[in-house]
């Protein structure tokens, strides 16, 4: 009996940790996701467990998803969140919820994927938070993204500072921002 609860204990932990976003951030998505466009060829930059990818995928609206993430706790900002954190497991549920749809993964950086990406319709970016990496993260999407296209990204709220200087330097604001805290600028580069 002893040995079940242990068991039960460890799956609720993993459970728990694959998991990236509440009820509340899952209806924000689904709210963007209804206000982008068909017919997408996107790349998401940050994917974790899969749990927004599978989103975009299931929305019908991506013909192709690039899907790129180091699976790596490089600052160890998950570990001091949820010290059990395994990115090995995070990758493993991510490699397993994809089996049905059609991805490319890319397990790399954003600067270093951008050669392997085609121009895009719609970026989310939702990897590291801080500052810099932000910026950099926008930088390399201004250069992927059409003329016309949409990049957009998670946590532009108190909690992630770094996301909000960012994002207001790069565009003034964002064109919208959804209630899991989602941001979204369409582009228009030729004006
Ligand atoms: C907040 S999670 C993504 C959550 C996911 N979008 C979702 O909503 O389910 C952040 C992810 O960004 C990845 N990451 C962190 N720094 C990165 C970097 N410099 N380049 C690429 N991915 C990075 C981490 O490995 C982690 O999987």
């Amino acid at each position: 009996m002893a040995r079940i609860r242990l068991l039960v204990r460890k799956i609720k932990i993993k459970i728990m940790m694959l998991k990236m976003r509440g009820n509340s951030n899952t209806e924000g998505l689904i709210d963007l996701i209804n206000y982008i466009p068909d017919n997408l060829t996107m790349a998401e930059v940050g994917c974790y467990a899969g749990e927004s990818t599978k989103m975009f995928l299931e929305s019908n609206k991506v013909n192709l998803l690039y899907a790129i993430d180091i699976w790596e706790d490089e600052m160890d900002n998950f570990k001091k969140i949820r010290p059990n954190h395994d990115f090995s497991i995070v990758e493993k549920t991510f490699d397993e919820t994809m089996k049905e749809f059609n991805i490319i993964k890319l397990k790399m950086r954003f600067s270093d994927a951008l050669k392997s990406l085609p121009e895009l319709d719609f970026i989310y970016i939702d990897a590291n938070h801080d500052y810099e990496f932000v910026k950099d993260d926008i930088t390399n999407a201004l250069k992927k993204v059409k003329d016309c296209g949409i990049i957009s990204g998670h946590d532009y709220n108190n909690q992630s500072p770094g996301v909000i200087r960012a994002v207001n330097e790069f565009f003034g604001e964002p064109d919208v921002i959804f209630s899991d805290s989602s941001w979204l600028v369409k582009l228009n580069k030729k004006t």
